[in-house]
């Protein structure tokens, strides 16, 4: 009987080897060398046979259902945004994280929170007790939730077609293991053929599956970077641990924007839906201090406002400090170039720390402007009114520059019970003010915003 071969396979250059070998003799890459099936067992021996197409055909593009009300309610609406719109089928998600971020919890609230669908839970990192512990915390309120503690992928497989569920959850690829393939489990020619095979069944039978990846620490998906090549919808789990907000965000989607964002508090019961996420990333204070400054910002669709702390004092040794949390220190050190040599502020010699609250990583250029006001707040140890909010992007001559959809971040400033907020002169063509109770002030420079901010 013909076995199943495998070679070994530069995943730099193509090169093929029998042996695994630790430098590429091709292309001279250390340690790319995986093992991959080359023929499988059912198809080798008989010469080419031509495979069957059953009943399918190529249908004419115009022919093909339109239908957008067939996702899936994970009865989660953050979620659901994320993957934009709810759960196609026949999509298969990857969701990475941290270890002890929340990925496993997580999915098994989905598990346990959705209705009329029958799911398959399947882990080979915890047992069947620790499971169940878990979802008595979380609370069990789907009859038709099913758990597997399996690695073997095969074995997997047999049981997902006995059952036939609506969804399968994998927890974790890294620890599946394929009978076909001698590496250990982990591996990544184990992780590789193991998404494979269960991408070939999610296409086939049109179901859904969520594998759940980890992530190594310099914060790229432990495994293949191919994995995210194959699957449709690539999430990540993310939250400083010190705090309890966690964000799942959507690196790749085929069938939604990658803008999306979802909110989530970890709690005792589970993670909770943060709906409103602006009530927790701005602090309540007594008193105004100095340093601190709100940013009108839009992530994915939703606009949302949060709060920027910024602590500027005098190096007390040698070279000056710089550190920030949640903000890019690139572009914290361009911002403090351009308040030095456009607005001759002399923080050459000052350390400056920044802080985006609640531990969330911005990427929306809008928020410079709050960044730049925390830093001279801070600076001139002058608080800012804390009902007055920011949004514009600053350029490297110190001009304050426009940013898109500005009418939806004045909105949900008004929404928010703000008073003031500064923009960009050049945001001002197009927008009606004669509704609006806020006061919008237009700022050309930073020059304007000091005069304006701390000498008025
Ligand atoms: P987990 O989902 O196991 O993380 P991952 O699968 O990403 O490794 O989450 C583990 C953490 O979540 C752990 O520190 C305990 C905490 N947790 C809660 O705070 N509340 C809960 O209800 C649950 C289930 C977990
Ligand atoms: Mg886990």
């Amino acid at each position: 009987m013909a076995k199943t071969k495998t070679a070994f396979f530069c995943q730099q250059c193509g090169a093929q080897s029998p042996k695994w070998l630790g430098k590429c003799p091709s292309c001279g890459e250390w340690n790319t060398f995986v093992e991959e099936i080359v023929v499988r067992e059912e198809k080798a021996g008989k010469g080419y046979r031509m495979p069957d197409a059953g009943n399918r055909h190529p249908i004419k593009i115009s022919e093909i259902s339109t239908q957008t009300d067939i996702r899936i309610d994970t009865r989660n609406e953050e979620l659901n945004r994320v993957l934009g719109g709810g759960l196609l089928p026949g999509s298969l998600v990857l969701i990475g994280g941290e270890p002890g971020i929340g990925k496993s919890t997580l999915m098994l609230q989905v598990a346990l929170h959705t209705k009329d669908i029958k799911i398959l839970y399947v882990s080979g990192e915890e047992s069947d007790q620790q499971i169940r512990m878990r979802a008595e915390r979380i609370g069990m309120k789907n009859p038709e939730c099913y758990i597997l503690t399996e690695t073997n992928n095969q074995v997997i497989l047999q049981h997902i077609d006995r059952l036939q569920p609506d969804l399968v959850i994998i927890d974790s690829v890294q620890t599946l293991y394929s009978d076909l393939i001698d590496s250990p489990a982990g591996s990544v020619g184990q992780i590789r053929e193991c998404a494979a095979e269960l991408q070939k069944y999610s296409k086939i039978t049109n179901t859904p599956v969520f594998l759940i990846g980890h992530i190594t620490k310099d914060g790229t998906l432990a495994g293949p970077k191919l994995l995210e090549h194959m699957v449709d919808t690539v999430l990540q789990f993310e939250g400083e641990r010190n705090y309890g907000y966690r964000i799942l965000r959507s690196l790749k989607n085929r069938f939604g924007s990658t803008a999306e964002l979802g909110i989530y508090e970890m709690h005792d019961n589970g993670l909770r839906e943060v709906t409103n996420p602006s009530e927790i990333l701005i602090s309540q204070r007594e008193e105004p201090v100095s340093g601190v400054s709100i940013a009108a910002m839009i992530e994915g669709m939703r606009p949302l406002l949060i709060e920027t702390q910024a602590l500027v004092s005098t190096a007390a040794y040698g070279t000056p400090q710089r550190s920030a949390t949640g903000f890019d220190v690139r572009r914290l050190n361009m911002l403090l170039a351009v308040l030095e040599k456009r607005s001759g502020f002399r923080l050459g010699i000052k350390d400056v720390f920044l802080n985006i609250a609640g531990g969330i990583r911005v990427d929306d250029p809008a928020i410079d402007l709050a960044v730049v006001v925390a830093i001279l707040s801070s600076n001139e140890d002058k608080p800012v009114d804390d009902k007055t909010c920011f949004a514009a992007e600053v350029g490297l001559s110190g001009e304050i520059r426009p940013v898109n959809r500005i009418d939806q971040r004045i909105l949900e400033a008004e929404k928010l019970g703000f008073e003031k907020i500064f923009v960009s002169k050049f945001n001002k063509k197009g927008l009606d003010l004669k509704k609006l109770k806020i006061e919008v002030v237009f700022v050309r420079k930073i020059q304007d915003i000091v005069s304006k901010l701390f000498y008025s």
